[in-house]
């Protein structure tokens, strides 16, 4: 018996292109555990995306699998919910209408409708939205149409949140207070997240692990722990603190050490022809 709640088994995916098949992913493995949150960081293009939507179901796998709860996923289902950066809510829906649109994919089940309309009450509040409930999502601001789309996703009860740099179209201000609600939503509802981010400090301050993917083809480069507090009991002090700013300090340096940037720069020198500042005469002037 597998205590993960979602198993990744040698993951492997190869997408036909013009010129042969493109490797995008090659024997990716890890465990996530129930009620753990798992952050995915690594160079553009490294499959992060890819992986997400092979958990969700978007896309199936070329070679291993992926297991949920020990069962083979075989599609979409609603044991797990995508957020996107890109919001995607029905633009003429209301956000109370656009919240409850999942349920209303099984209102047939008459007796489910009562405390899923509950459920969307409390949504709404638990996410600020009650003000603008009968409001259109052209009408709001990136970091409510955001709300709209987390709160749509946790209506119907995911096992696991799949989301892909949630916050990534949203400023440094509205994406900290996006960082205190999902710490808050994590704290009321207990679930398994995995969690696209470019964003390492993000990665550090949300996610109990972080995995490292590298390019080319995108595999499991390293796995870091955090050791955070508990959600409710991290605040914004800690991302000054040395154990934090040392931990993203050195993801950061492993994904740039894995990602290729260096020949890229090296490359654009050459094109350039501009030479770096030496450290020395840098260091000097400042
Ligand atoms: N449908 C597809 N057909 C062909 N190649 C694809 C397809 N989807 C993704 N790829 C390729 O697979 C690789 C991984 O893409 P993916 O979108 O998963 O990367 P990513 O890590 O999410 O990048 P980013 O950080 O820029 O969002 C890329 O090289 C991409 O071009
Ligand atoms: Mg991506």
């Amino acid at each position: 018996m597998n205590e993960a709640k979602l198993a990744i088994r040698d993951l492997g995916k190869r997408f036909p292109t013009r010129h042969g098949e493109f490797t995008a992913l090659a024997d990716v493995c890890f465990d996530v555990a129930a009620g753990e949150f798992v952050a995915l960081v690594g160079a553009s293009g490294c499959g992060k995306s890819t992986l997400l939507r092979l958990i969700g179901g978007l896309e199936s796998p070329s070679s291993g699998q992926v297991l949920l709860d020990d069962s083979p996923v075989r599609g979409p289902g609603r044991d797990r919910a995508m957020v996107f950066q890109d919001y995607s809510l029905y633009p003429w829906l209301t956000v109370a209408q656009n919240v409850a649109f999942s349920r209303g994919l099984r209102a047939n089940r008459s007796r489910d409708r009562a405390p899923s309309a509950e459920r969307s009450r409390l949504l709404l509040e638990l996410m600020g939205l009650e003000r603008v409930a009968d409001a259109y999502p052209h009408t709001l601001s990136g970091g409510m149409r955001q709300r709209v789309a987390i709160a749509r996703a946790l209506q119907n009860e995911p096992d696991v949140l799949l989301m892909d740099e949630p916050f990534g179209a949203l400023d440094a201000q509205t994406r900290e207070v996006m960082h205190e609600l999902i710490l808050h939503v994590l704290a009321s509802e207990r679930r398994t997240i995995v969690f696209v981010t470019h964003d390492v400090e993000e990665a550090v301050y949300l996610a109990d692990r972080i995995i490292v993917l590298a390019p080319g083809p995108g595999r499991v480069d390293s796995i870091w722990p955090t050791d955070l507090p508990p959600a409710l009991a991290r605040s914004l002090e800690l991302k000054q603190s040395a154990a934090f700013l040392r931990l993203a300090g050195r993801i950061r340096a492993r994904i740039r050490e894995t990602s290729g940037l260096q020949s890229d720069l090296a490359a654009l020198r050459r094109l350039t022809g501009i030479k770096p500042p030496e450290p020395d005469s840098a260091s000097r002037t400042s």
